[in-house]
């Protein structure tokens, strides 16, 4: 579990310009619009005030600086599908602001307001802010109304979801958000035996002066995480399923499984514990 949560150097990307809002979805709501929609639309977005990730939130791109791999991958799909590309869990942007980048419009969705914050940031910093839109939503529930050709979910934040039922619900949401022939592609993973043994409790530097700490519960299949940086500290819950399971869930839920990747090179998987999922909603 030592190459968990951790994204890229985006700076290192090429530079381009946004192409403009993202096309065909509805516009995202000002933090001021948002706010009010809470008061009326709690029930609906269902978003959890508290996200574990909101302390993390500056510390989060330092955190995750080391995990790289993932990015040219992301972004060969989406330049595949040519946008607009809808990211559930988006984050900071590790892996949404290349993509915008590129200039394909993203719609983000994300728990946390506080990443959202850091996203916005990161984005205006850029010059990209006119291709992405983000939007505070649960992604069991996501904020978006119109259909794309691509739904993103990367980094293993589906390990944010605790139980069968809301995996179901997730995909099922996911689905909805495809037009026929729409293409999700999400990585997940599944700790090694080994990999538990190794870490379960103790505290590794993952970065300069930022710690992380894994408890596992093998037989729940969950294990709770911390992270502590110079100025800030969390805990999060955790949960994962087997590679098995995740096609019948995809399966069950009206997928079709295009390709299970054992790795962003797009090599087969062959057992071990990172899955990466390309699946379709089957065309009409
Ligand atoms: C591991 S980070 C991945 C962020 C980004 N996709 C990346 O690749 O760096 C997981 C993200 O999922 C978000 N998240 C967790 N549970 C969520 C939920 N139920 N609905 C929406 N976002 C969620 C967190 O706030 C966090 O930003």
């Amino acid at each position: 579990m030592t190459s968990e949560f951790t994204p890229s150097r985006i700076e290192q990307l090429p530079i381009g310009r946004g192409a403009g809002p993202a096309a065909g979805l509805p516009p995202v709501l000002a933090y001021g619009e948002m706010a009010r929609a809470w008061g009326t639309e709690q029930e609906r977005i269902r978003v959890d005030p508290s996200s574990p990730y909101d302390p993390i939130a500056d510390l989060y791109d330092s955190w995750s600086r080391s995990v790289v791999e993932d990015v040219a991958f992301y972004l060969e799909e989406a330049r595949a599908a040519g946008g607009p590309v809808v990211e559930l869990g988006v984050g900071t942007g590790r892996i949404a602001l290349p993509i915008a980048r590129a200039g394909i419009p993203v719609v983000g969705v994300d728990s946390s307001e506080r990443m959202l914050e850091v996203c916005r940031r990161r984005a205006a910093r850029m010059g990209v802010e006119d291709c992405l839109d983000l939007r505070l939503g649960d992604l069991r529930h996501p904020p978006v109304d119109s259909t794309t050709s691509l739904v993103l979910c990367p980094f293993r934040s589906y390990l944010h979801l605790p139980t069968d039922a809301d995996r179901r619900t997730a995909l099922e949401a996911a689905r909805r958000l495809l037009e026929p022939g729409g293409r999700f592609v999400f990585d997940v993973f599944a700790p090694a035996p080994d990999d538990i043994a190794e870490t379960n409790g103790r505290w590794l530097e993952r970065e300069p002066e930022i710690y992380e700490r894994a408890d596992w519960d093998a037989n729940a299949r969950s294990f709770t995480l911390r992270v502590r940086g110079p100025a800030a500290e969390t805990a999060m819950e955790l949960a994962w399923t087997s590679p098995e399971e995740w096609r019948r869930l995809l399966e069950e839920t009206g997928f079709e499984v295009l390709a299970c990747y054992g790795w962003f090179d797009r090599r087969p998987y062959e057992g071990g514990e990172d899955t990466i999922w390309v699946s379709r909603r089957p065309p009409a």
